[in-house]
Order: structure tokens, then sequence, then C-alpha cells
């Protein structure tokens, strides 16, 4: 099999940590920051798929407001009186997310085997824009791809083309790299070779199809240039 020529994160869970999104939670709300936290990004992903696959997008907003309206179901379903203030807190957190420790160090790597670099996200520009410059990435990434240009949400395929778009090549000289198990399965699907970074030891999607590899951390994707 020949290397990949080009590698693609998913942003949100992938390459930004949303782990002190759920500590703010907990601090504004003790003892229910882990439940609003899953909630929320739960809600914030079926948004997603709702606006896509509904009235063929005549529905659709940016992911920073379904991002909101996620918010303030989870706090609705959890009996959370959500003030203004405390909104604004956690949507700005979400703005400025830290990166996992290992990823400049592997975006370095890849630049190094002159390899393209890129994310594609749901997130809109102004969101990726903002975490990438406060994780000081600019330099490490050639393609920073949001689906807000197509306004449709992963895992529709239009999403994962821009892939292949930016990057000029066919999608299995492409590693698409995620996080998140749905995504990891819809970039297989579309046909990217793909790993499934699995931080938090969670099974895999249950439907027939498995990503090219599973890995623990972002430094799995070194191995696929060995
Ligand atoms: C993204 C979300 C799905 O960045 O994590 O696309």
């Amino acid at each position: 099999m020949e290397k990949p020529r080009a590698v693609l994160f998913d942003a949100y869970g992938t390459l930004f940590d949303v782990y002190s999104v759920g500590l703010l939670a907990e601090q504004l709300f003790p003892g229910q920051g882990q439940a609003l936290g899953l909630l929320w990004r739960d809600k914030q992903i079926e948004y997603t798929r709702l606006v896509t696959t509904s009235n063929d997008g005549a529905h659709y907003q940016p992911f920073w407001e379904l991002t909101r309206a996620g918010l303030r179901y989870a706090c609705k379903r959890l009996g959370i009186a959500l003030g203004p203030e405390q909104e604004d807190r956690l949507m700005n957190q979400y703005r400025h997310l830290s990166a996992f420790p290992e990823v400049r160090e592997v975006l370095q790597a890849l630049k190094g085997r002159r390899v393209q670099t890129g994310i594609l996200s749901n997130g809109d520009p102004g969101m990726l824009g903002v975490a990438v410059r406060s994780a000081g990435l600019e330099g490490l990434l050639d393609h920073v791809l949001s689906v807000d240009t197509i306004r449709k949400y992963k895992t529709h395929p239009e999403a994962y083309r821009l892939g292949t778009q930016a990057t000029g090549l066919a999608a299995r000289d492409v590693l698409f790299v995620s996080c998140n198990s749905w995504d990891a399965l819809g970039a297989t699907w579309f046909g990217y070779r793909t790993l499934w970074v699995n931080r938090y030891q969670l099974p895999f999607e249950e439907l027939g199809t498995q990503p090219t590899r599973s890995g623990s951390s972002l430094r799995d994707v070194l191995a696929f240039f060995e």
C-alpha cells in the first residue's frame, strides 16, 4: 500500500480538546457538568444531521449556532436554568479550546515528510480560525476546510469531498483522522483511509465497517509513514 499523500484531521475532540468545556460546566453547575457535556455534544451533532437531511438543507445553520442550540436544549433537558452570562461563558470556552499536547509534533513530523496536512471540520470558518490561531497551528496546516462552504455537515459525502478537492488527490491517497467513531466511519465509507483515535476506550460503531486502523493518540498517524 502506498503511503498517504495527505492527512486531514477532524477538529473538535480530535485536534482540539473539548474537556475544558466540561470542566467549566461542572464549575457552573456542580454535579451536572459531565451529563451536560455529553448531552450538549450529542445534541450538537444530532442537529447537524437534522439540518443536513431535511428539506434540502433549507434549515442549515452554522456550527456555532447549532452548538448554542444544543447547549440550550441540553440545559432544559437536565433542568438547568442557563442564564445569558453562563451561556456566554460556556460558548466562549468552546471558542478557546486548547490543542491536544501531541498535535504540534505530529503536524511537524508530517511537514517534515512533505505530506499535505489539513483540517476538515463541521466547524464554521470563524470558529476554526480562532482555534487554529490560539493553538499556534497556522504554519503547520495547508488546508482548513469547513463544511460551511457547502452547507452540508459530515457525514454527507459532499462534506468529505472537500478534502479530495482541496488536496487534488484520490480518496485512497488521503488519510482521514478522527476521534469520533461516526466520523471515522463516514470517512471510511467515502473512501478515505482512516485512523480512528480512540482516546476514551469506546467501542467502534456496529454497522459492519471498520476504520483502516485504530489508535490511542494522534502519534499513531505516523505509523502510516513507516
Ligand atoms: C468536527 C466535529 C464533528 O470538527 O468534531 O467536524
